[in-house]
């Protein structure tokens, strides 16, 4: 049984955030940069919500759009009007992408999914395939870690051109070893199918929206994986879709900023207030803002209402047994000994091995 005070994930978040970002609308609305009013939605594309000044655990109820609405990339109508300056996608946008998580401890990742593996597998993760693998911080550090072969697929060319040029300038084991492909995770076939461990992190598997693209993901996924390898997703943790947090939030939207070393200061808005949510796609559209801000003026930004289906545990070991692949743990952050019962647990890692 699931008993965790939300409170428990909040302070995981602070606990494994080694460079934490301040946060300026906090979910406790009068705690402005505090650690504890950090929390862990940050990481994900599934923000907690808050809005400065409102009672916390204030009711708010989440307008609903109906199923048709997904088969639209158009976003319900929001509170204030995007700019119209702005790139349409973030993806379009990897620097600011990358600035905005800059703050991830991707040592202590890389470190968790080496000894994640090796806890299931008994010998050292030697191959490995990252789906939606975006700047590729993780892949370098496992090319670092010594791990033999190492692949990244992703959608978007902007993402994997940025991910090129930032394996070039790190450059030893992470430039010659990462390889990165331009596909689509729902539906792929790569010349090497023998890897240990396909992986999929950040939630970037609930950029499939479709029933049958996630179907044939976790095929094509266990198609890719040796026998006895694993497949991991890293997902919301599902407390937070259960208990409303997911889907409205305490009233709207979460804010944090990270200065940078040339004075400018990186704003990032995950939600907004009257993003959406259809309770029968489980899809929550999300309102993504990132603002470069240099003194008071906004010099550089991109906007996107993104949409994210939300998956529960069960679908996921559905189409996993789908896909003839059985699970086999779930932790609650990227720390071995963390359950998602812990009391540190904010996030879900999910793991399923091809027998
Ligand atoms: C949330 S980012 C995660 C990036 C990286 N894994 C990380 O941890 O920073 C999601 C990434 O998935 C990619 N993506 C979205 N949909 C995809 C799809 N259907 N197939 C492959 N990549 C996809 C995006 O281009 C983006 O780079």
């Amino acid at each position: 049984m699931l008993q965790r005070l939300r409170l428990g994930r909040l302070a995981g978040r602070v606990a494994a955030s080694r460079s934490m970002p301040t946060p300026v609308v906090s979910s406790h609305g009068s705690q402005q940069g505090s650690a504890s009013s950090y929390f862990h939605s940050s990481t994900s594309p599934s923000g907690r919500s808050a809005k400065s000044g409102e009672k916390r655990g204030a009711p708010r109820r989440a307008r609903y759009v109906s199923a048709g609405a997904l088969a639209t990339s158009e976003a319900p109508e929001a509170d204030s009007e995007p700019s119209t300056s702005a790139p349409s996608t973030i993806y379009s946008r990897p620097d600011l992408y990358e600035l905005a998580f800059s703050y991830r401890d991707f040592k202590a990742e890389v470190k968790f999914l080496q000894e994640v593996y090796k806890q299931h597998n008994k010998h050292q993760l030697s191959s490995v395939l990252e789906l939606g693998c975006g700047p590729a911080r993780h892949l370098a550090g496992l090319a670092r870690g010594g791990v033999a072969k190492v692949v990244g697929l992703d959608l978007s060319p902007d993402m994997l051109g940025h991910a090129r040029k930032s394996l070039a300038k790190q450059g030893g084991k992470a430039a010659e070893v990462v390889e990165l492909v331009q596909g689509d995770m729902s539906d792929f076939d790569l010349p090497h199918k023998s890897f240990d461990m396909v992986m999929c992190l950040l939630g970037t598997f609930s950029h499939l929206l479709d029933t049958d693209q996630a179907i044939s993901a976790f095929r094509s996924a266990a198609a890719h994986l040796r026998p006895g390898g694993i497949l991991l997703l890293e997902m919301a943790h599902p407390g937070d879709l259960f208990d409303g947090t997911l889907i409205i939030g305490e009233s709207g939207k979460e804010v944090w900023e990270l200065p940078q070393d040339n004075g400018d200061k990186v704003f990032v808005e995950w939600g907004a207030e009257f993003d959406n949510f259809d309770p029968v796609t489980q899809i929550i559209f999300r309102t993504v803002t990132i603002n470069v801000l240099r003194g008071d003026d906004v010099v550089d930004s991109v906007e996107e209402v993104v949409p994210y289906r939300q998956y529960t545990v069960r679908e996921l070991e559905l189409l996993a047994k789908l896909a003839g692949l059985e699970q086999i743990a779930l932790y609650g952050e990227m720390r071995m000994g963390v359950d998602l019962e812990h009391e540190d647990a904010y996030r879900m890692l999910a793991l399923y091995r091809k027998p």
